[in-house]
């Protein structure tokens, strides 16, 4: 069946790789990229794909309604996956307005632009909506998060999140809007704005700075590569039942300083430095207010229903990460100059 399918916040890390993917294995779909580029948008990370006879991008806000209404009008939109959102939860401690309005508000405009064009016909609509584990709260050292744990979220950001997954469901249950959604675990690979752990520790590995660890760096996060997760976004958007929540995982947790310590010794070895070398820019800084201790996700109902499982150990993962770092110098300078650095500076500032 053809699909015309609108994908927002296309030109972000996740986006990108969805946007990419779909584009690719899907040419007789209509990919149409929806994004408002904040300094987390960058349409370089598709320029191989943006010449595409079934590529289109949008520029808009998800909160623009009529913008999303005309849009979906237009190009004859039949399908909406969702991932345009303020995503670092950093950010959220300093900015929470900025993730209420785009996280909860922007989702809201979305869904009520699909359910007043579909309404008299639900048929071969989905309205697809990406989450995140943190909605689930934080764990002990033992369990999973599984579809059924309760929601507990903790910082601005995964409240915005968990009030965005609310209302989708919502919808379903008021309206019959079409919905799936999937909660994730963290995820890494080329990209990924050099905000976050991993990203962020490369390049100031390369350019000799400090590693910021937050606390003990005893908390744990479980790692999925980028193009794995959507893999299974794609696995869910085809055969993903109508309703349903999927939690995709990597089943890989590493406590963050084992994990900082691994980047660091594959860093040396890739830059010729003596062994040691990088792990003597670890710093230990303030902790992050409210940090979350450990997530982990049972990904077992997409495996058992969808046959969906990580293609990529993390060992292939990180290295492909830290070479695509090495190779993408011009793009790190880009994304990391301007706005950016006055962003790190006042987050790094006296901690
Ligand atoms: P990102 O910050 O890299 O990208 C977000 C994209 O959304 C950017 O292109 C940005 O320009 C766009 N955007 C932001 N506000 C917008 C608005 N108002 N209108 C239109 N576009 C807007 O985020 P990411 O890490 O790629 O995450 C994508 C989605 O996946 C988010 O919904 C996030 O909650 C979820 N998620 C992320 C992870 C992760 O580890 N990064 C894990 C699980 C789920
Ligand atoms: O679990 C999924 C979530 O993963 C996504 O929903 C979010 O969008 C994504 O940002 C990510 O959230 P985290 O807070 O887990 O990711 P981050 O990369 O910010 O931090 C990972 C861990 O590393 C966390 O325990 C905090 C710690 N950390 C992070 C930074 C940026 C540090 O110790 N130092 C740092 O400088």
């Amino acid at each position: 069946m053809k699909r015309n399918i609108l994908i927002t916040g296309g030109a972000g890390f996740i986006g990108s790789h969805v946007v990419r993917l779909f584009v690719n294995n899907y040419p007789e779909y209509k990919i149409v990229n929806f994004d408002k580029l904040t300094y987390a948008g960058n349409l370089e990370n598709l320029k191989d794909i943006e010449n595409k006879p079934n590529y289109v991008f949008v520029k808009g806000d998800i909160c623009d309604i009529d913008l999303v209404i005309k849009t979906i009008k237009e190009l004859n939109i039949d399908s909406i996956i969702h991932l345009a959102a303020e995503s670092h939860v950093d950010r959220s401690i300093t900015d929470p307005f900025t993730f209420a309005q785009t996280n909860v508000m922007g989702t809201l405009s979305l869904l009520q632009a699909a359910k007043e064009i579909w309404k008299d016909n639900y048929e071969g609509k989905l309205f697809y909506h990406i989450s995140t584990d943190e909605v689930y709260g934080s764990l002990g050292e033992e369990g999973f998060f599984t579809e059924t744990t309760p929601y507990d979220p903790k910082s601005p950001y995964s409240a915005a999140k968990a009030s965005s997954d609310h209302f989708v469901r919502a919808f379903n249950n008021t309206f019959g809007l079409p919905i799936v959604v999937s909660n994730c675990s963290n995820n890494y690979g080329p990209n990924q704005f050099p905000e976050k752990l991993i990203p962020l520790f490369i390049n100031n590995i390369l350019n000799s700075k400090p590693l910021p660890v937050y606390g003990k760096g005893e908390n744990v996060r479980d790692w999925l590569y980028v193009v794995d997760h959507a893999k299974a976004i794609d696995a869910i958007f085809h055969n993903g039942k109508v309703g349903e929540t999927y939690n995709i995982g990597g089943f890989n947790e590493w406590k963050n300083i084992d994990l900082i310590k691994v980047i660091c010794r594959a860093m040396d070895k890739k830059l010729g430095r003596p062994d040691g070398t990088s792990e003597t820019l670890i710093t230990y800084v303030t902790d992050r207010a409210g940090h979350d201790h450990r997530y982990a996700i049972d990904a077992s109902k997409i495996n058992k229903e969808l046959g969906w499982v990580p293609s990529l150990q993390f060992e292939e993962g990180i290295e492909l990460t830290i070479n695509w770092y090495f190779n993408n110098k011009l793009w790190i300078e880009g994304v990391t100059s301007g706005q950016y650095q006055n962003y790190y500076n006042s987050m790094y500032e006296g901690r």
